[in-house]
């Protein structure tokens, strides 16, 4: 009785748990940006979210570039006056591998002169800078890349070029299995798959996952309809008949990219697909097959090679005996350096007169950026708002990467050890600035330079600065520091150059810096009214520690004390005078005359003071 409820629910909860495993969604997040509310769009009724949280910038309705971009009716352009990079940063992003995809706008009210060039980085990455033409191609008015998200957030970073308002129509982040699109060693979560072309050959519509109802765990793809590769050299094929082992892990195709074909005809029996691409660049290419054509019935019917840029990528491709079936997906993947700027998949029949392919997966291999230490990235932000840094700084995303587009003034150096990028340099100098510095300064750090010059920075000298080890140069002149020189400077052992010239501060240099003269570093502390303490300044005031004070205190009250005690004394002497006088009258007139004198001069002073001040009526003059 005990027992049976016991693995009835351990049953139960197995039972759940594998079916939750099995139909767990993808996570997904689809922005529209510029939009007030969420959005869903027809036909699949998807869920766009508003983006008024998320980023800076400025909305505006859109209007679409292409018929494939989303019927989204709303964009963010990010004008100069934003500054050069601006990001949206999304949080709780589950660790995993996505699909990023971004679609640009064109500002519906403004007249373009020129489409808007710009470039797009993720996580640090650069990605994409968008080509100009690219309005007049459907197939350009997004970009997606396959990334791994491993802390937490996704960063998409916009960056100007000088070629117009960078203008976003939508964001998704779409999960994908973690291994999908795995090509082999070389496959890591250091790399990104940029999207560089992806075809159903055969097909008259472009298409997304969705609507071919693919698998979500597929990364809802984008597929450019291609009916011909040109020359009338092949010729479309479709069935209705179902496709066996399309939607496996860790891809999931969906069934219908299978069911249309470009196939080769008599009179060019060759297939080839020609398509622009960077040079000097790995890409990773993925090609579809499923034998869809009646006439084949058996393995060893049509047989053919595949050939990239003219080298035999595989040989004797059966697509039957592979794939163990007719009408069954056969997935072929082969990375290729491209050292020129032509990309050709070429198929040569062996047996059989016709070539065939269903699909083509066109990548970029990229290598992700490493990132700059979060520690500094949040040092650097502190500084940011405590400095008011206007927007042109472009202090957004990350400092350092891509390396395209660092932030201004902040100077990167590249850590081999533990592949991260460091800030070794400020160079803030004569920007206008305001506010004050803070002690998170001393987050940072491997600064070596320090150029703060020419600024109006007010407050204190932070005390921190002096925990930064390799500080080199340490430029704060010009500014309105106040309060006194840290002691802390003199700890800074490599310093060989300290400006603080130009600023409100005072009190003493402290003896460790004022030593250091002497060992060749060079230092500037004039222009500042309060400082003092070493040759060319003003000398200290004494210098009185507390026992001192309490010293002088004590001296004051005694002096005090003795100087009531002889007036006293001499009061008493004065009266013992005058009783004296009152007594020997007629036989001291000394002391008499004495006496008459000192009264004389008091009837001159009341004069006196009476004719200074008729005087000071008729003149000045008279006065001295
Ligand atoms: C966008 O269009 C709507 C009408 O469709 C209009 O009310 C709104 O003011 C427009 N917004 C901008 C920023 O132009
Ligand atoms: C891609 O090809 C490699 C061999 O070149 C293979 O190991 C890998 O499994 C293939 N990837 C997929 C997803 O089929
Ligand atoms: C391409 O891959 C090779 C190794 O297969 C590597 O040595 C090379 O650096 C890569 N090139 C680029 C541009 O990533
Ligand atoms: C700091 O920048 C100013 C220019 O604003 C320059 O004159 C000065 O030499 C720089 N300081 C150092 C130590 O290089
Ligand atoms: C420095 O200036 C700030 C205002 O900018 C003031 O609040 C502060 O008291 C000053 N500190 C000293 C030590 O004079
Ligand atoms: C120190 O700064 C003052 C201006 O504040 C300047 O006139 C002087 O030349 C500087 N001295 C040195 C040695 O750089």
């Amino acid at each position: 009785m005990q027992r049976f409820p016991f693995l009835l629910w351990t049953l139960l909860f197995c039972l759940a748990f594998s079916t939750c495993i099995a139909r767990q969604a993808p996570w997904v997040m689809r922005i529209s940006c510029g939009a007030r509310l969420n959005v869903h769009t027809a036909p699949t009724n998807t869920l766009w979210y508003k983006d008024f949280a998320y980023t800076g910038g400025i909305p505006a309705n859109a209007t679409r570039p292409s018929y494939i971009s989303p019927p989204l009716k709303t964009l963010r352009y990010f004008p100069l006056s934003s500054g050069p990079n601006n990001c949206y940063n999304i949080n709780r992003v589950p660790k995993g591998h996505y699909t990023v995809r971004v679609f640009f706008g064109l500002d519906g009210h403004r007249n373009f002169d020129n489409e808007p060039l710009f470039d797009i980085s993720i996580e640090g990455t650069q990605i994409y800078s968008l080509k100009s033409g690219w309005t007049n191609h459907d197939d350009q008015v997004f970009t997606e890349a396959l990334v791994f998200l491993t802390d937490g957030t996704a960063s998409i970073c916009f960056h100007s070029t000088g070629h117009g308002d960078p203008a976003i129509l939508s964001i998704e982040i779409l999960q994908m299995e973690d291994r999908a699109y795995y090509f082999g060693p070389a496959w890591v979560q250091g790399i990104i798959l940029r999207t560089a072309a992806r075809l159903s050959c055969g097909n008259g519509k472009p298409k997304f996952d969705v609507d071919y109802s693919g698998d979500h765990w597929g990364g809802d793809r984008f597929w450019s309809p291609i009916k011909t590769f040109g020359q009338g050299s092949d010729l479309a094929r479709s069935t209705e008949s179902g496709i066996k082992k399309a939607s496996n892990a860790p891809n999931y195709y969906p069934e219908a990219l299978y069911q249309t074909a470009l196939v080769s005809t008599d009179t060019q029996p060759d297939l080839a697909y020609t398509m622009d691409v960077d040079p000097n660049r790995n890409y990773s290419i993925w090609l579809h097959f499923a034998e869809i054509d009646s006439s084949v019935t058996a393995a060893g019917k049509r047989v053919f090679d595949i050939l990239i840029n003219g080298v035999v990528a595989f040989e004797d491709v059966d697509i039957v005996k592979m794939s163990g079936d007719r009408y069954t997906a056969l997935v072929l993947n082969t990375t290729v350096t491209v050292s020129g700027r032509i990309l050709t998949i070429g198929l040569h029949p062996k047996e059989g007169s016709h070539a065939i392919i269903n699909a083509i997966e066109v990548f970029e291999i990229l290598t992700a950026e490493s990132k700059t230490s979060l520690e500094e990235v949040r040092a650097l932000q502190s500084l940011k708002s405590a400095l008011s840094l206007p927007l042109r700084f472009g202090w957004n995303g990350d400092p350092c990467v891509p390396q395209e587009h660092p932030w201004n003034g902040a100077d990167c150096h590249f850590d081999k050890t533990s592949s991260k990028w460091f800030i070794d340099g400020l160079s803030l100098d004569n920007q206008g600035l305001r506010g004050f510095l803070p002690n998170d300064i001393s987050r940072l750090h491997h600064l070596q330079n320090i150029n703060l010059s020419d600024n109006s920075i007010r407050g204190a000298v932070p005390p921190s600065i002096g925990t930064i080890p390799g500080l080199v140069v340490l430029d704060l002149s010009y500014n309105s520091f106040n309060g006194s020189i840290p002691e802390s400077l003199g700890q800074l052992t490599s310093l060989r150059r300290l400006n603080l010239n130009g600023n409100s501060l005072s009190g003493r240099v402290p003896a460790a810096l004022g030593g250091r003269l002497l060992h060749g570093a060079s230092f500037n502390f004039t222009d500042n009214a309060g400082l003092c303490g070493i040759p060319g300044l003003r000398t200290c005031g004494p210098h009185l520690s507390a026992g001192e004070k309490i010293g002088i205190a004590f001296g004051t009250s005694v002096g005090f004390l003795l100087m009531v005690i002889c007036s006293m004394c001499w009061w008493k002497r004065r009266q013992n005078i005058l009783r004296a006088q009152q007594i020997a009258e007629r036989g001291a007139p000394y002391a008499k005359a004495r006496t008459q004198l000192s009264h004389d001069i008091q009837m001159t002073r009341h004069y006196s003071h009476g004719n200074a001040r008729t005087a000071a009526e008729n003149g000045p003059s008279l006065l001295s």
